[in-house]
């Protein structure tokens, strides 16, 4: 379901392609100006995230968090979906003696996550929407940041679901839209940023915890993070516009992935980027977006 009901589908009809390209276009320019994790920190009340040390104890917290939810020290069989350059995959290899596999479905990303590839640590090129036709079982699967692109997410819920074994974990980290938000309020504001980032649709908190029922896992925890998330956006907004005054068509093209031919395609892609940051901002401060962490068990 799109946000507001607003058509987006040329996303869902197309997602592997836009995915292709865009994180080819964009993605060495998030970690040059984010970082290698495309998720938030979480941050406590009294922290403010002004210092690089701040965000590197906040990211510390949250993948500590993270891990801990997915006891991923007892896992044999972790799964990451949507893993984008492979920096939370390492972190749990690096805390576990079970083997840790890392998918997504744009080469770009996985070009920079094989870097990371250890013993107990693979990636490969697969789709979100097949978990199941992995063939192989899994007692932890984590998801962060990028359910928003997958075409149906019930049908992913339901393929990760089967591809878990009883009593194993998944720990979804999703970008959802607020429950019984306005069409126009909608357009306004998600409409613009989906189209920056090739999203097809936005999921409400109440329509995971269905799919969730109806793949047959148990809902353990769920949380609305945005207030912790908050320093993330302000910080996005910041490193947006530091971007926008060193920008110049030369240093963007320098930063465009050469194995895939996206050229004037992709310079474009960055400069929508400017807008993104924009919207994403406007849509978390208005409480539109609702970045929700669900933690569910297979029963
Ligand atoms: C915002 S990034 C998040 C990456 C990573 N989870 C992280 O937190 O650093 C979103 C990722 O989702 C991947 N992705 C989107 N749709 C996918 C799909 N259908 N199957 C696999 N990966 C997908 C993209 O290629 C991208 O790497």
């Amino acid at each position: 379901m799109t946000a507001g009901g607003e058509g987006l589908d040329e996303f869902r009809d197309r997602y592997e392609e836009t995915m292709e390209r865009m994180f080819a276009a964009v993605g060495a320019l998030y970690a040059e100006h984010w970082g290698e994790f495309f998720h938030f920190a979480l941050f406590d009340d009294s922290e403010d995230g002004g210092s690089d040390a701040a965000w590197e104890a906040a990211f510390a917290r949250t993948h500590a968090r993270y891990a801990e939810a997915l006891r991923v020290a007892d896992a044999s069989n972790v799964l990451e979906v949507a893993c984008g350059r492979g920096a939370f995959a390492e972190y749990l290899a690096a805390r576990t003696t079970g083997r840790v596999l890392g998918i997504d479905i744009a080469r770009a990303q996985l070009a920079a996550a094989e870097r990371r590839r250890r013993p107990n640590l693979g990636f490969l090129r697969h789709d979100a929407m097949h978990v199941a036709a992995l063939g192989a079982r899994f007692d932890a699967v984590a998801c962060l940041d990028a359910e928003c692109y997958f075409p149906d997410k019930a049908a992913a819920v339901a393929g990760i679901a089967e591809a878990m074994r009883p009593g194993a974990r998944f720990l979804l980290v999703a970008w959802c839209r607020r429950e019984r938000l306005g069409k126009a309020q909608a357009r306004m504001v998600l409409c613009p940023l989906m189209h920056a980032w090739g999203i097809a649709g936005l999921e409400t908190a109440s329509a995971y915890r269905r799919h969730f029922r109806r793949a047959g896992l148990r809902l353990v925890e769920e949380a609305d993070l945005n207030a912790q998330a908050q320093p993330n956006w302000e910080r996005g907004y910041r490193r947006a516009l530091e971007a926008l005054r060193g920008f110049s068509p030369v240093s963007a093209a320098r930063l465009l992935w050469n194995g895939l031919p996206v050229g004037a395609d992709g310079i474009r892609l960055i400069e929508d980027q400017f807008a993104a940051a924009l919207y994403i901002k406007a849509a978390f401060d208005a409480g539109f977006l609702r970045y929700t962490y669900f933690l569910a068990e297979r029963g």
